[in-house]
């Protein structure tokens, strides 16, 4: 049987990942690249117990000479593109972590590098594999719930309690700079994905900046809204970021009926399984959706093994080798991933701009991306220069660098412990 031969950018995240191409029979790891000295003996440790040793760089360039399949970038959240740019240009089919640029002119020439090169490019957006979103996909391509008409997706995480091992106290890190915004394609991505409609237009909402943030060093508000506006008039609460609970939930009305996940709170109180989804259909459309029993969607692999975001991680990886082997399969393409990613990022202009709604480009059409081919606006002043907005609307806080000393001592803490 062939197998996929496959590379990994970045090695804290992308060891998580990694671990599935090591579990697929149909996939070779042959490298792992990670220049951060720490993660890199890591690295060589977590190997020297496995059965296999690909090879482990500290240089992309080497990747770049490895004869590959495809590679996946698991590095900074905010460096994809042009690391996507390049492997591209060098034939190699990509698959991006979450997010897919950092600006709109990356956004653009990521796009073109896709149809110059015609090599893969499949999003990382694994909150479409969870189990409801999966359902969600399955009966509405079904046709069995008709037209969209209303729908919410909801990622809430609370990363306060693990925030020193995500930024280890570095003040310019993307998750301290980062617009509330900038992250939203965990809530909107699986209603996308779902039902394949394009967003047309978009108005941002930002909460007051508050205290959890100025306590983690961030400088954006907590957690942003969209209301999307889709192609079939449908509307799109989407709602992303920190509060105080975890809530990852995705909810579709139609016309023919209605398909929503399990609240987490319920799931944690009855201890019943993530994946639960509630869904009524009535084909005759004047009857009311009647409230009925959840049930878990079936999957292909056992429900006794733990995995990453519910399954979802692994899911991700197998689609991305069965693109790889010309098999069937169900990833996220470059247009669908701008469907995702654009929105966040309008929604803010929209927010800096009073609260006007805001046109999303289709960046399937060339003539859309070159009206955004210079805009380099984001909250990273070395990227975007005189075009450099706020990562807060109303301006920056100012965060004492008390608190980023004290947040990397709780990381470096914890790194001797682990050494001991
Ligand atoms: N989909 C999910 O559920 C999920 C969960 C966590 C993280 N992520 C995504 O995973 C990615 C990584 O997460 P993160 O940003 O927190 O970082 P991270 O903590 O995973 O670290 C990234 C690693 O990449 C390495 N790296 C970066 N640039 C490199 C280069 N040029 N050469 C070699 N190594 C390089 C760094 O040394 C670092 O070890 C992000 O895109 C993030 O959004 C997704």
């Amino acid at each position: 049987m062939k197998k996929a031969k496959i590379a990994v950018l970045g090695g804290c995240r992308g060891k998580e990942i990694l671990q599935y191409c090591i579990k697929s029979e149909r996939a070779e790891l042959v490298a792992v690249c990670d220049n951060n000295p720490v993660v890199y003996a890591d690295l060589e440790k977590f190997f020297s117990t496995q059965e296999k040793k690909p090879i482990i760089t500290d240089s992309f360039d080497e990747l770049l000479k490895i004869e590959l399949d495809g590679i996946i970038l698991a590095n900074f959240a905010n460096e994809h593109a042009p690391f996507a740019i390049r492997c591209l240009d060098a034939g190699i089919n990509v698959m991006s972590e979450v997010l897919p640029a950092q600006t709109l002119k990356e956004a653009a020439e990521l796009v073109d590098a896709v149809e110059r090169s015609g090599k893969l490019y499949c999003f990382s957006e694994n909150y479409c594999y969870l189990d409801a979103p999966r359902e969600m996909r399955r009966l509405y391509k079904s046709g069995a719930l008709g037209n969209l008409e209303y729908a919410e997706g909801e990622y809430f995480h609370n990363c306060e309690p693990i925030w020193h091992n995500l930024t280890y106290g570095n003040p310019e890190h993307w998750r301290n700079i980062k617009h509330a915004f900038y992250y939203c394609t965990h809530s909107l991505g699986p209603i996308i994905h779902s039902t394949g409609l394009r967003p047309i237009s978009v108005t941002g909402f930002e909460p007051p900046y508050n205290d959890k943030c100025r306590r983690q060093g961030i400088l954006g508000a907590p957690f942003a809204m969209e209301i999307v506006t889709l192609e079939n008039g449908a509307l799109v609460r989407s709602c992303h970021g920190q509060t105080s609970k975890n809530s990852v939930w995705f909810s579709m009305t139609c016309s023919k009926g209605k398909i929503e996940g399990a609240r987490e709170a319920a799931v944690n109180a009855k201890d019943s399984p993530h994946g639960k989804v509630y869904a009524s259909i009535n084909p005759e459309e004047t009857v009311f959706c009647d409230d009925v029993d959840g049930y878990v969607p079936k999957t292909q692999f056992g429900e006794t093994e733990s995995y990453g975001h519910a399954l979802a991680d692994r899911l991700i990886v197998e689609n991305f080798i069965s693109a790889l082997l010309n098999e069937p399969c169900d990833i996220v393409d470059i247009y669908e991933a701008m469907d995702m990613f654009l929105p966040g990022i309008f929604a803010y202009k929209s927010v800096l701009a009073g609260g006007i709604p805001q046109a999303v480009p289709n960046f399937r059409d060339k003539a859309e991306r070159d009206k955004w081919r210079s805009d380099i606006s984001t909250t990273d002043r070395r990227v975007a220069k005189d075009q450099w907005i706020p990562s807060y609307s109303k301006g920056n806080p100012v965060i004492e660098q008390s608190v980023y000393d004290n947040i990397y001592n709780k990381w470096l803490n914890e790194q001797n412990k682990e050494d001991k």
